[in-house]
């Protein structure tokens, strides 16, 4: 795994026809920035890839019942996604968009090589057709009577009341939801990937060479295969997208699974041609086999992040291909699916309005109860007393009382060592055992695990405050007091660094509250990390305690939504 020189990190491009939630930042944007900051922290090459995907029925479907736009749905969309990640402290390097030109670009030329290297099988099909808006309809543009429950306003892929998936063929009285027209078959043509053609490779790749791979990924991937590969069509008859750049594709767009995950692509080229110094060429993230792939997901996208778009960088044969997809499983929302439609979820610009300045606080709880490896529940009690419990008494706690007593000691200053008893070297030994647990636990998409063993050395600090009890000694043996306070200050600095891929805006915090500046990983073990006589800075609370109101506006909150959806 180190033989890899620089690592290139992609988090799934969100769909701009909402705001982002809880879910998101669960499943893919805290994980990835964490280990984005990880890292970097590290020292290592790394570039760190979003932006929002801006193509697609939904958004098409979103702009038609408001009377705009599509353009207008993900130019509003993506600056409220953007703002959102920017506010949480999402380190990305790029965060741009699929409705860009140099996308579009990419996209088409993505398409075009694969075209004309034979890749694709033309396929006539007969689609479903609306003659009086002379278009041909999405399966989402159609609705029509479920065959299993009798649901009158079933759609054309899936009829939500009874949960099956659809064709729109399967529908019965199918009506175009654009103008209530009865639609027709026509034929039309498609490009499809043949993946078929693939099976073999990817049951080698993925089944034999992956076996690190999670087991949820895994998994998933098991069961397509088992089940068989089809070709996937990768156009579609639709006006928004990128065009197919062929001549008879008038009317014709790439699917949006096609061009989304090249949006990674074009991303990473937008940022390299915006800092080329700092970051080279873009083919070095994508072309050169000492580049590390890593994509960050939601279990909803495995078979594209593991299947398809694999095989269309194989295809074209000049990318590298992903290492490792650390998809996530699904955070509900007090016992229920997370639901835009419903409005069953925390949106993210909402609690930054409602609970200003703590993001950590939800990067927190979002990581220690994440999704990893089966569904997970959010609560807000959970929230409170992960807040109350863990944040402010034991990791708050332990800074609070070794910065207080500093300052009540020492005007602030930090004492220098005398004689480490045994006590103080195990307890600074700790830090170095820690240390190693946290690393491979982190180099292992094990972010949950981690943050435990970064809170179990802030317990350990705070076990070493209750145990040599410098506030008794302080009476008697002040040079005692020198030494445990300057260990309980190294453990502190070290807690600075420990920290700061999961909760940055602390760690900053607390380093201002230490005045040091920056340390790197590398310095994580380091006992003398805050030499004597060092000034500290400015105390306040790194936490503070969440209130059972505040608590209970937010469950008052989610009250009122289901009560509405009920109506
Ligand atoms: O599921 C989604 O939200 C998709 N918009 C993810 C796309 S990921 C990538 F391929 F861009
Ligand atoms: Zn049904």
């Amino acid at each position: 795994m180190n033989n890899f020189k620089r690592t290139n990190i992609t988090t799934a491009l969100p769909y701009a026809n909402g705001p982002v939630h809880i879910g998101h930042l669960a499943g893919v944007y805290v994980p990835a920035d964490i280990y984005a900051r990880y890292l970097r922290s590290k020292g290592e090459e790394v570039v760190f890839i979003g932006g929002s995907d801006e193509h697609g029925v939904p958004i098409t479907i979103k702009a038609r019942s408001e009377g705009v736009l599509p353009q207008d749905i993900v130019d509003r969309y993506h600056e409220i996604i953007k703002k959102s990640f920017e506010d949480f402290g999402i380190s990305f390097d790029v965060y741009s968009r699929t409705t860009s030109e140099t996308h579009h670009k990419m996209a088409s030329d993505f398409f075009k090589t694969l075209y004309d290297k034979g890749e694709f099988i033309e396929q006539n099909s007969e689609q479903y057709y609306d003659e009086e808006t002379r278009q041909f309809l999405a399966d989402r543009y159609i609705t029509g009577t479920c065959p299993h429950c009798g649901n009158e306003s079933a759609y054309g892929d899936q009829c939500e009341q009874c949960g099956t998936s659809l064709n729109p063929t399967d529908l019965i009285n199918p009506k175009s939801t654009i103008s209530g027209a009865k639609p027709v078959m026509r034929q039309t043509k498609h490009w499809y990937l043949p993946l078929n053609n693939y099976e073999q490779w990817l049951r080698e790749w993925i089944l034999e060479n992956h076996k690190e791979w999670k087991t949820n990924v895994y998994g998933q991937c098991k069961s397509w295969l088992d089940m068989g590969l089809q070709p996937r069509a990768v156009t579609r008859d639709l006006e928004w997208g990128v065009p197919v750049p062929l001549p008879d594709a008038k009317g014709k767009v790439l699917y949006v699974w096609f061009d989304a995950p090249i949006g990674y692509i074009s991303n990473t080229i937008e940022l390299c041609d915006n800092q080329p110094d700092k970051f080279g060429t873009w083919e070095k993230w994508w072309k050169d086999p000492d580049t590390r792939l890593i994509h960050f997901i939601g279990k909803d996208n495995i078979v594209f992040h593991c299947i398809v778009f694999p095989t269309m960088l194989k295809a074209d044969g000049s990318y590298i291909l992903p290492d490792n997809v650390p998809a996530n499983e699904f955070l509900n929302l007090e016992g229920d699916k997370i639901s835009t439609s419903r409005n069953w979820a925390v949106w993210l610009h909402e609690y930054l309005q409602e609970l200003p300045d703590k993001q950590d606080v939800l990067r927190y709880v979002l990581t220690a109860n994440a999704p990893e490896t089966k569904d997970n529940d959010f609560t807000w009690k959970d929230f409170q007393l992960r807040n109350n419990s863990e944040l402010v008494a034991i990791y708050g706690n332990f800074v609070n009382r070794t910065l207080v007593l500093t300052q009540k000691y020492f005007d602030g200053k930090v004492p220098e060592i005398h004689n480490l008893t045994d006590f103080d070297k195990e307890t600074l030994s700790e830090i170095t055992g820690q240390k190693t647990k946290i690393e491979n636990l982190l180099d292992t998409f094990h972010f949950r695990d981690a943050l435990r063993e970064v809170m179990n050395l802030a317990r350990i600090g705070n076990k070493y405050l209750a145990d040599s009890e410098p506030w008794k000694l302080a009476k008697t043996d002040m040079r005692r007091v020198d030494t445990i306070l300057n260990v309980a200050l190294q453990l502190v600095a070290n807690l600075a660094i420990a920290f700061e891929p999961f909760l940055p805006f602390s760690s900053k915090k607390l380093k201002e509250m230490l005045n040091i500046n920056s340390n790197t990983w590398d310095d994580f073990g380091r006992t003398d990390l805050l030499k004597s006589e060092h000034q500290l800075g400015a105390i306040s609370l790194l936490f503070e305690k969440i209130e059972d109101d505040i608590i209970d506006f937010q469950i008052n909150k989610l009250q009122k939504t289901k009560e509405k959806n009920i109506k």
